[in-house]
């Protein structure tokens, strides 16, 4: 798996998004489209930006009974994208009709990962609204191995889950990690986060980075930044 910088095209509609990538003249970057703008705008920003030459991982995050995942999945599969998510507590039964679903006519289909606990759950509202009373941790790398029972090829996860979750469930099991800050620059409202150069350190596969480009005053600098700690 090649390492790569995801950038999050966390814009309200069309318009701004793709007015964000046009700043890219000579690279076209992996870029991940999110709730916000999907349900904006719907599948045509999808074609869009993959016309204009982009990958993309369109997140989703799937989560119902397996018939309707399934449905769902082969509907998002056919826009032709190249990663796909679910949610892991949706069952291992879940997981694998998304995968089934995600199979495109011509037998490719995309990257299919799960999120396996968002990093906005503590693990005291875990314990107190989940009633699920082992640790974070150990909760992670258990639902990390039914993703990869399931057939799934990874997980999206914080940068300091990633080296766990390799270890427990291979090396080949692909994560994605979101939570990615520069030394110097603003932390937001992410709590747990790296650098671009420590999450490679790590081992993770896709670092997911929004706001430290899309907010920066020269985003392609900020994009060739942590194309550099990351990928070389
Ligand atoms: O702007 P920032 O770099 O914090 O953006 C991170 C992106 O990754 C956002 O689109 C956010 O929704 C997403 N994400 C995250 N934490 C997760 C899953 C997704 O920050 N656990």
């Amino acid at each position: 798996m090649k390492r790569d910088v995801i950038i999050a095209v966390d814009f309200k509609n069309k318009e701004t998004a793709l007015n964000f990538l046009d700043n890219f003249k000579n690279e076209k970057p992996f870029v991940k489209i999110g709730m916000e703008l999907f349900y904006a705008e719907g599948p045509s920003i999808v074609k869009i930006i993959k016309e204009r030459g982009h990958k993309i991982f369109l997140d989703l995050k799937l989560h119902d009974i397996p018939n309707t995942v399934k449905g769902g999945m082969r509907s998002l599969s056919h826009l032709g994208v190249d990663i796909l998510n679910v949610h892991a507590s949706g069952t291992i039964e879940m997981m694998k009709a998304a995968l089934e679903g995600s199979v495109r006519e011509d037998g490719t289909r995309p990257i299919v990962i799960a999120v396996t606990q968002l990093t906005s759950t503590s693990e005291e509202r875990m314990k107190e609204e989940l009633l699920i009373n082992s640790s974070i941790n150990d909760t992670i790398v258990h639902y990390a191995k039914n993703v990869k029972k399931a057939g799934l090829d990874g997980v999206v996860c914080s940068p300091l889950e990633a080296g766990m979750i390799k270890n427990a469930v291979g090396m080949d099991f692909i994560t994605v990690t979101p939570g990615v800050r520069f030394d110097d620059g603003e932390k937001g409202d992410q709590v747990r986060v790296t650098t671009p150069k420590k999450a490679k350190e790590i081992g993770t596969d896709f670092i997911v980075v929004g706001r430290p480009i899309t907010q920066a005053k020269d985003p392609v600098e900020a994009y060739y930044r942590c194309v550099k700690e990351f990928c070389e």
